[in-house]
């Protein structure tokens, strides 16, 4: 079956924009992906859009549907009423370039400021073991495609661009919490503790467990309740933990 719906697109560039209304048509088993692309196709050529493997994999066609954010290839039409307008903007949090790509760069530069994996001392590459239970906690945080939709959509920097310079996001807390795990980083014998770091350099702190990076995480990882709620049990049993706070001292001294 084919119908004929009616979408409001956001186009403007760093100068700004507005939304334009397009008539356009829809088919069955059609995502919001492929109205795009026929948007590009038959009305609108220079429409900016990034995309890449149209399977919910690559992460790249992030933007808000109806003022949620969303993948847009893995956003079917059958979701809205055939006479419902389906609003198309891109990611809020992030500058945009043009249209429906925006400027994620602040992702790459908080990738970059957590320290890498710290391979333990006296262990040779390929003799690293670990127990399975270890293997399957990483694991899940391994399945994160890099969307950057909860990025987009944690309210601390999604309302507040004052707290980017000091909040990494979700998405990179919980890279510091699969770290923090990993039984063989041994980055606290070089002096980093990174459950503290996450508190004092990567502003923990400001996450209120609102859990909307969860709810919009679309590789379902529990990011609120596996990887920052533990991460910010660990920060504070060392906060208040006595025999940290003595060693603390006498190594101030
Ligand atoms: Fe996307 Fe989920 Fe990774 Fe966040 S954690 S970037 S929402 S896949
Ligand atoms: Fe933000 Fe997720 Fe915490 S949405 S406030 S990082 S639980
Ligand atoms: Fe790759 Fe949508 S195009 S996730």
């Amino acid at each position: 079956m084919t119908h004929t719906a009616h979408f409001k697109v956001w186009r403007g560039d760093t100068d700004g924009g507005d939304l334009q209304d397009y008539e356009v048509e829809v088919n069955d088993g059609e995502v919001v992906l492929d109205i795009i692309h026929r948007l590009q196709a038959t009305q609108v050529a220079d429409l900016a859009v990034r995309w890449n493997c149209k399977a919910g994999k690559c992460g790249s066609c992030s933007a808000e549907v109806n003022g949620r954010p969303r993948l847009m290839c893995m956003t079917r039409m059958s979701v809205f009423e055939p006479d419902e307008t389906v609003t198309v903007t891109p990611l809020r949090t992030f500058p945009v370039i043009r249209d429906l790509v925006t400027d994620v760069s602040f992702n790459y530069d908080k990738a970059r400021q957590v320290p890498a994996f710290v391979p333990p001392k006296g262990v040779p590459a390929g003799e690293y073991r670990m127990q399975q239970v270890d293997v399957e906690r990483s694991q899940e945080f391994r399945k994160c495609i890099e969307c950057f939709l909860c990025q987009d959509t944690c309210h601390v920097v999604r309302d507040h661009e004052e707290n980017k310079t000091s909040f990494a996001g979700p998405r990179f807390l919980m890279r510091i919490a699969e770290l923090d795990m990993h039984p063989l980083d041994a980055a606290a014998d070089q002096g980093l503790v990174r459950s503290a770091s996450a508190q004092e350099d990567h502003g923990l702190g400001y996450c209120n467990i609102t859990k909307c990076c969860t709810e919009i995480c679309p590789e379902h990882i529990q990011i609120t309740d596996n990887a920052l709620i533990p991460l910010k049990e660990r920060a504070i049993d060392r906060k208040y933990d006595p025999l940290v706070w003595l060693g603390s001292k006498i190594r101030r001294r």
